[in-house]
């Protein structure tokens, strides 16, 4: 195939303004504290952690506290909350790290613990740590006598921007990434930025790639200023505002489509193959974080979008260039395409067996319910592996 979208990659450079971050708060666009009420989950972009839990503790009558962590939350960032008063009375559970382990038989030691530690219908389960924590512990706390009230505490950027708002929760199971789940919003989700200080360099670019796909979703400012921030010395004060306008581009959606009937799959654009980059490299044992999938994802669907519904190339070229030069290739050749393409019959919007995608038509100006041929794909494929 001629690669011949990669070419314009040095045409119009889209540059970020920054008083367009001024814009946003003049127009409340962005508050600093964000307390928005999505259904029955509320979302606080926090100021002080500590105030801001012990006072979704207090919002969320219960008669026992429970704490979920994995072992490295545990030894982490557990003891940054050990002066809160409401907590000191907490059971702690804590459950082995990664998605390797957001399973069946973790969560059934979930629920084991909750139940030989006398939790009841009233009782509140807060989960401390990365989307792992964060999906099932939601989907131990939706099904725990038929659900229990639970807060989200999220510590790694992919978990305050994606897993830990918006209700979805779940495990992975046969094979299949979150195949198990329930929509059960938490009463509360705070953002502490703070953690994102220590977080290594691959889980920051993880949750990177579900920011810039809030942005390629929702306006060229924001998309803008996602491709132009320095990722090597991070200005935090710049990302807490940035993690807030991402969160609420989600939340907007979540809010007018909770059960991902119509415009929640517009969360999906870059999923379709990156959820299949991801299941291949999991079944090669080369397991890949699951926002490097998405990056690369992106890549394959604005091709799609270039060519299907009209996306300008340019726009492609800038987002393929930042995705290049910071998540690196994942590496497959022509004989993975077919199991490339069966592993996207499994995708949780197709129906009767066609495969949807959600594309773009330009940066906010979504095209749901698109359909492509196996041709088609396997040039989305061929593209990726030529510029990448
Ligand atoms: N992660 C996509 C969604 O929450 O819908």
């Amino acid at each position: 195939m001629i690669c011949y979208f990669y070419s314009f990659i040095r045409a119009q450079r889209y540059t970020f303004q920054p008083e367009i971050l001024s814009l946003w708060l003049k127009n409340d666009v962005l508050p600093l504290t964000l307390s928005h009420i999505m259904d029955k989950q509320e979302v606080i972009l926090c100021e002080d952690p500590a105030k801001s839990l012990e006072q979704a503790i207090a919002r969320c009558p219960h008669d026992k506290l429970f704490i979920l962590t994995d072992e490295h939350t545990h030894r982490l960032c557990l003891p940054l909350l050990a002066d809160i008063p409401a907590l000191q009375e907490a059971e702690e559970i804590i459950i082995a790290p990664e998605d390797l382990h957001k399973n069946l038989d973790t969560l059934s030691a979930v629920w084991q613990a909750l139940s030989s530690r006398g939790a009841t219908r009233h009782s509140l389960l807060i989960n401390l740590g990365g989307g792992m924590v964060t999906d099932l512990g939601g989907f131990a706390a939706a099904t725990f006598k038929r659900g229990i009230a639970y807060i989200n505490l999220p510590t790694t950027l992919l978990a305050m921007v994606d897993a830990a708002v918006g209700g979805k929760t779940g495990i992975n199971f046969n094979g299949l990434k979150n195949e198990i789940g329930a929509f059960y919003p938490a009463k509360s989700v705070l953002l502490e930025t703070a953690f994102l200080r220590t977080l290594d360099r691959r889980n920051f670019f993880s949750g990177y790639a579900e920011m810039l796909k809030h942005g390629l979703i929702s306006d060229t400012a924001h998309w803008a200023a996602l491709l132009n921030f320095d990722t090597m010395q991070p200005d935090y004060a710049l990302l807490k505002l940035l993690v807030g306008r991402s969160v609420q581009v989600k939340e907007n959606i979540v809010q007018q489509d909770p059960h991902e009937h119509g415009i929640r799959k517009a969360l999906n654009l870059g999923h379709t193959i990156g959820h299949a980059f991801e299941s291949l490299a999991l079944a090669e044992d080369r397991p890949v974080l699951h926002g490097y999938a998405v990056a690369w994802g992106l890549v394959c669907e604005l091709y799609l979008s270039c060519l299907k519904t009209g996306f300008p190339k340019d726009k492609m070229q800038q987002t393929v260039r930042f995705i290049k030069e910071n998540y690196g290739t994942f590496f497959f050749d022509c004989k993975h395409y077919d199991h490339l393409y069966e592993l996207m019959t499994h995708d949780k919007k197709n129906t009767a067996g066609i495969i949807n995608f959600t594309l773009l038509r330009e940066v906010g100006d979504i095209a749901l319910n698109q359909t492509a041929d196996k041709d088609t794909i396997f040039e989305a494929l061929d593209f990726y592996r030529e510029c990448m």
